[in-house]
């Protein structure tokens, strides 16, 4: 069984994929994750995103893989070496859909997507999992949210409610977003659109509980 989860920032993407993994034993790959580290790898030997040809040199040589930390919770591993706060700044949400946008470098991360999934019983999220990673995915789930309800989850998520509550850090983020979003939907290569036969939610208007129980009623009706 394969789950496919896609659409753009701050969805509730990897909270919803999370929980469904967790509560149907299989397993969760963040394919964010992996766009995000070869970002952050460029940041720090200060290889300019724009230059296609170093950044795919970048994401070539990355060796990402995922572990599990103490508390439960997924770690991301680049050769060795746990970045998995690293690659969550805000820096790295500016630069990184101009990393992802090159299409040797998604060429390198799909490969390595469809290996770890290879073994089945996955719930992937990203932005081109039912489109091109796991076209032939059991469940396609396409999950939006209203671009304010996503902007306060990544601020509450970034700093706790006192971050929540400071609007111009807000609108800083929500700018963010819907810059991410536009390079996401309209590059070339895989953009950011619903697969076909993919379901569409909103989480605006749903709980977590209800997101969870909607993909596993999708996953019964998928046998
Ligand atoms: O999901 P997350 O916000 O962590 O993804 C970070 C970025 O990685 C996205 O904005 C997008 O540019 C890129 N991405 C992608 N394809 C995926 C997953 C993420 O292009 N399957």
């Amino acid at each position: 069984m394969i789950v496919a989860i896609d659409g753009p920032a701050g969805s509730g993407k990897s909270t919803v994929a999370r929980a469904v993994a967790k509560r149907c034993g299989l397993t969760y790959l963040d394919t964010g994750a992996m766009y995000r580290t070869v970002a952050l790898r460029c940041l720090q030997r200060s290889i300019d995103l724009s230059n296609a040809e170093a950044v795919t040199a970048v994401a070539r040589g990355c060796d990402i893989s995922f572990g599990v930390a103490e508390d439960g919770s997924q770690t991301v591993s680049e050769a060795g070496e746990d970045v998995t706060s690293a690659i969550r700044t805000a820096e790295v949400d500016h630069n990184v859909s101009a990393a992802a946008a090159v299409p040797a470098v998604r060429e390198a991360m799909v490969a390595r997507q469809r290996e770890l999934g290879s073994a089945g019983n996955v719930v992937a999220e990203g932005r081109d999992i039912g489109t091109v990673v796991f076209p032939n995915a059991e469940v396609k789930v396409f999950l939006t949210a209203d671009p304010k309800a996503r902007a306060h989850r990544r601020a509450v998520q970034r700093g706790g409610e006192a971050a929540g509550a400071d609007t111009a850090e807000e609108q800083r983020i929500l700018d963010d977003l819907v810059r991410r979003d536009r390079i996401d939907s309209t590059r070339e290569d895989s953009p950011l659109r619903p697969a076909e036969g993919s379901v569409k939610m909103d989480s605006s208007s749903m709980t977590v509980e209800e997101e969870v129980q909607r993909i596993v009623s999708l996953m019964v009706a998928a046998g």
